[in-house]
């Protein structure tokens, strides 16, 4: 039943994105251009380090699968891209592996492939803390995921209908394991509020995982006979929206949902994220092209998000939240709505000493 359910997804993630518009969001935010701004590509480093976490790479493939045999070999491919290009990789929901022991090896090939490499195991938020602990162990994981999904388990059509046990386990689960616990939206957003009760749990990090990528709504009705959910497609806030209301939250975020190239990954860097996560994009690249086209397109991305640094004058992708922003569209009316200064995201180079050293200007 798990495993009929994850090949769904798979199938269903990647005809959504082959009919996706292209549009979101991110289209709302850009840099503004500074022609002197330039620094040297040989000066530029793309490591982050946040929660005790250091990445040589801000980027990572975020969850999606594992406990069917088909997903196993995805799993496997996945394992071997964070490998070749050196990004962190995250597990699907290791559910079906608590239920069915046997399938630990669509799991565990993401650790067997990639012994090195940053791999997140990821389970939800009634996962007993044994198993948390076993989904740990059996990835020798660095760090832990736990999902919070509520539309997605509701138009599921096999879905959990009780969710008030959450908030209770993510905090005996992020006070019991010893690797750093992150919770992540599957697409919907995580709020201001969310991220600050995460916080108060004692979660470290939150991936604030919105709107603009991979439909879990859209995906679930899919599945459902009568597909009378249909009006839920949509639901949720967008990634640079959560980005925006999480300015100064208290803990480090991470992006993720509907990244869908560089200039999406500095935009979400440029906000306030310590790390950018892509999942449908890079599933749809790997079902399409294999194994290599899927390491072709995260090892341009790198290239090109340090060849944007570059130009954008930022050393380190942290500089980035120095670059001055301008917001468009309606992301410009939520911006009003939760009392944020767009007129100072598009000047706050002028505050900042370390720009100012880099692109000598004196203004
Ligand atoms: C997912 N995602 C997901 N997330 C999670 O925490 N546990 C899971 O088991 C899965 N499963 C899963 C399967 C498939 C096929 C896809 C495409 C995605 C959600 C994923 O991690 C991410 O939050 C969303 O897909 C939004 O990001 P993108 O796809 O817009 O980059």
């Amino acid at each position: 039943m798990i495993g009929q359910r994850k090949d769904d997804h798979v199938r269903l993630a990647v005809e959504q994105h082959h009919a996706h518009s292209g549009r979101n969001q991110f289209d709302e935010v850009s840099f503004v251009h500074h022609a002197l701004a330039g620094i040297d590509r040989a000066d530029v480093s793309l490591a982050t380090t946040f929660a005790g976490i250091s990445w040589q790479v801000p980027l990572y493939i975020n969850a999606m699968t594992g406990g069917s045999e088909n997903t196993g070999i995805i799993n496997r491919d996945l394992a071997i891209a964070a490998r070749e290009t050196g990004v962190a990789v995250a597990s699907g929901s290791m559910s079906a592996y608590f239920k069915d022991p046997s399938c630990a090896g669509t799991f565990s090939v993401l650790r067997k492939e990639n012994p090195d490499g940053f791999v997140i195991a990821n389970i939800n938020a009634t996962a007993s803390v044994d198993n948390a602990q076993r989904a740990i162990d059996l990835l020798r994981a660095d760090a832990l995921q736990i999902h919070v999904n509520t539309v997605q388990e509701t138009v599921m059509p096999e879905g959990d209908r009780s969710f008030s046990s959450w908030v209770p386990q993510i905090q005996k689960i992020a006070a019991a394991v010893d690797v750093p616990v992150i919770v992540k939206e599957v697409g919907f957003g995580l709020s201001r509020e969310s991220v600050l009760t995460l916080r108060e749990l004692g979660v470290r990090v939150a991936d604030l995982g919105g709107r603009g990528g991979t439909d879990f709504a859209r995906i679930e009705n899919g599945r459902r006979e009568l597909g009378d959910y249909a009006y839920l497609h949509g639901w949720g806030q967008s990634t640079v929206a959560c980005l925006l209301d999480a300015q100064n939250v208290g803990i480090p975020v991470l992006a993720s949902g509907g990244v869908r190239n560089p200039l999406d990954v500095a935009r979400a860097l440029a906000l306030g994220a310590s790390g950018v996560g892509a999942s449908g994009g890079f599933l749809r690249t790997l079902v399409d092209g294999g194994v290599s086209a899927l390491v072709g397109q995260i090892s341009t991305w790198l290239d090109q998000l340090a060849a944007l640094q570059t130009m954008l004058g930022a050393r380190t992708p942290a500089d980035l939240t120095r670059c001055d922003l301008l917001i468009h569209g309606e992301l410009r009316n939520l911006c009003a709505d939760l009392g944020i200064d767009t007129g100072s995201l598009a000047r706050r180079s002028r505050n900042s000493e370390a720009f100012h050293e880099t692109t000598g200007s004196t203004r």
